[in-house]
């Protein structure tokens, strides 16, 4: 395990993400309630920042061909091919930290 401070819960606005980098690995951090989730900057389908896209709060909506995905568990919403890949997270006194053991990232056709 690699555990790393992400930074406090309260550092990122409800329903909103922060790109960030961790141990030099860019990932995009994001929040919901008291929930805060690590996943790769790049969607599934293209190269495209999810960072650019759309969050409501439960739902990530990547804007380039609107793949959505539940951000609960990552699972593929709607017209979405595959699941959000996830970072393991855990929380401390208020404080998010990620496992970057291994940098997740997605395979591309081209
Ligand atoms: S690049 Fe994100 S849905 Fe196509």
């Amino acid at each position: 395990m690699n555990w790393r401070k992400v930074c406090a819960v309260s550092d990122i606005d409800d329903k909103s993400m922060k790109s960030m980098t961790i141990d030099g690995i860019d990932v995009l951090v994001i929040r919901s309630g008291d929930a805060v989730n690590v996943i790769p900057p790049a969607c599934p389908h293209m190269l495209t920042a999810l960072a650019e896209g759309i969050f409501d709060g439960c739902v990530l909506t990547c804007t380039k061909h609107l793949w959505q995905w539940n951000i609960e568990d990552g699972a593929p919403m709607g017209q979405a091919e595959a699941p959000l890949l996830k970072y393991e997270t855990r929380q401390e006194a208020g404080e998010v930290y990620v496992n970057v053991e291994k940098e997740l990232s997605y395979e591309y056709d081209c």
